[in-house]
């Protein structure tokens, strides 16, 4: 069933699911435009996400800014998110059963936005969403399409923070990030969103 976004924020506000709640300052639905074509998948809030409420606004977040920026969009063109909606201690990665948990908020999320175009960042990103067989430094830079969406596995900007050398394969798939959406937007039909002529 598909939920409006008040519903869905509130069903995330409310969601006890998992333990990540029990250590949290705020939960972290996502920021943008709703009806964005491209969309950012992270991993999980961090310090100062969960201080927010706010997705990608620490130091990997200023990086993100900075990579939505390098293909001429902003942050408020794109929508972001994560795939676990609360903190984990330490900034652990989040466990599968909890990533698991989480899903169907982001499924919402994915159903409500409807993108053209989702970058995953990152390998908890890419295994969520693609499964569990991928594997980031192999599988970057490589398109998955999936019932016309077009999926780009990638570095998280906190790898790219922590080895600043992947910087330039993470350029490279961001360049096809915008080739195809330079493709998908040209090939949209007369009079349809994301149609130069809508
Ligand atoms: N890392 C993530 O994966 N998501 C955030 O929101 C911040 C850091």
């Amino acid at each position: 069933m598909l939920l409006s976004w008040d519903a869905l924020i509130e069903e995330i506000e409310n969601c006890r699911a998992c333990p990540l709640c029990r250590e949290i300052h705020r939960k972290v639905v996502g920021q943008g435009d709703i009806h964005a074509e491209l969309m950012f998948i992270g991993e999980g809030p961090g310090a100062d996400e969960d201080l927010q409420g706010v997705a990608f606004v620490g130091a990997a977040g200023q990086l993100l800014t900075k990579m939505i920026a390098a293909i001429g969009m902003t942050r408020d063109e794109v929508y972001i998110c994560n795939v676990v909606k609360c903190r984990p201690p330490h900034n652990r990665t989040p466990e599968k059963e909890e990533a698991e948990a989480c899903m169907t908020f982001l499924r919402q999320q994915f159903l409500l936005v409807h993108p053209k175009i989702i970058v995953l960042l990152g390998s908890t990103a890419a295994k969520a969403v693609l499964g569990d067989q991928i594997r980031i430094t192999r599988d970057r830079g490589k398109w998955v399409e999936k019932k016309g969406f077009f999926f780009m596995p990638t570095y998280h900007p906190a790898a790219l923070l922590r080895d600043p050398a992947k910087k330039r394969e993470a350029w490279e798939d961001l360049q096809q990030v915008a080739s195809k959406l330079a493709e998908v937007r040209h090939s949209a039909p007369e009079g349809s969103p994301g149609s130069p002529h809508s």
